[in-house]
């Protein structure tokens, strides 16, 4: 970019709590999420104001409903506004409920030199305190930062990584962790303050386009299911599974085992079938934190450290390479 460019935000809509109307202001359930334009949600933002800002609206959901198809717009319209030399960064609205699987995605295909925000709420525009627009405050912070780079998420004045992020609450206004690894950073006051480097980034212009290519013209992921071991699991589940295997063209399972990735024996029987008929098994933690610390004598492959719904994501991209 030339000294004379303007730098620009883009600012991408999907929905979520952040675009949530309720009945009553007093209501922070019984909402509709994905109700309220983006356009209007950064019409609420000040810090919007001060540089020029290019809007869609590329999907408005709530992000339980994600599917191939928001993703594949979403990463089409992010990989074009990152080639923009005058673009800075993108800030995108989106439910907190899937917003880890979206970050992890973005980051794994396209790990952009630019600041690729994903930023929420967990209270609906409507409510008495609602904190999506000071959390797309933060969010626009962020992406104009000087640096910044990589795919992050931005709540409740936290900046977290889209690898490590996980949401763990259910209900609260920073209902997301970082697990071991921790925050990159937070942002007070619009000024941020880090702790850990940005996400990794591809050198300029050599992201794997053949695997966003891949993502793009994919009419469907490959099948991946999860699965939880537990105490009195068996291997039903499974079983029942491989009987459909065909019709459902079932690629890949993940489980998510108890600690160290341990899986009961049942459950490990069925799986051992199921790798032998062609299917792909990968184990992960049902632990918050930590990872499965890999060992000789594991019986599955495990996951690298990514949790169970990154690892189920991360398994389908790797077999739609195949
Ligand atoms: C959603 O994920 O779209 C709804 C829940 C939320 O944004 O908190």
């Amino acid at each position: 970019m030339n000294a004379n460019q303007v730098r620009r935000l883009v600012v991408l809509g999907t929905g979520g709590t952040i675009a949530g109307r309720a009945a009553q202001a007093n209501d922070n359930v019984g909402y509709v999420a994905g109700q309220v334009a983006v356009s209007d949600l950064v019409a609420m933002v000040p810090a919007l104001s001060a540089c020029p800002v290019d809007v869609e609206q590329v999907a408005q959901i709530n992000s339980k409903d994600m599917v191939l198809g928001v993703w594949q717009a979403l990463a089409a319209r992010v990989a074009a506004h990152l080639d923009r030399p005058e673009v800075a960064g993108i800030v995108i609205t989106h439910g907190t409920d899937t917003i880890e699987e979206t970050a992890y995605l973005l980051q794994t295909l396209l790990r952009p030199s630019k600041p690729v925000v994903l930023t929420c709420a967990m209270r609906p525009s409507t409510a008495l305190v609602p904190d999506g627009p000071q959390n797309l405050s933060d969010a626009v912070a962020v992406a104009l930062h000087p640096g910044a780079q990589g795919v992050v998420v931005v709540c409740a004045g936290r900046i977290h990584g889209a690898m490590d992020v996980a949401k763990v609450h259910p209900y609260a206004t920073d209902p997301f962790d970082s697990g071991d690894a921790g925050v990159l950073g937070c942002v007070e006051e619009a000024q941020l303050r880090m702790f850990r480097s940005w996400p990794q980034s591809a050198p300029e212009g050599t992201h794997d386009a053949a695997a966003l290519q891949r993502l793009l013209s994919a009419a469907a992921l490959p099948r991946v299911e999860l699965i939880f071991s537990h105490a009195n699991a068996d291997g039903e589940v499974v079983r029942a599974l491989l009987g459909h295997h065909a019709a459902a063209r079932l690629s890949g399972i993940v489980v998510a085992g108890t600690g160290n990735g341990t899986v009961h024996d049942d459950l490990l029987r069925a799986l051992k079938q199921a790798q032998a008929s062609g299917v792909e098994v990968v184990v992960a933690s049902r632990c918050a934190f930590g990872r499965v610390v890999p060992h000789s004598a594991q019986p599955l492959p495990d996951s690298a450290g990514l949790s169970p719904v990154k690892a189920r994501l991360a398994l389908a991209l790797r077999l739609l390479e195949a």
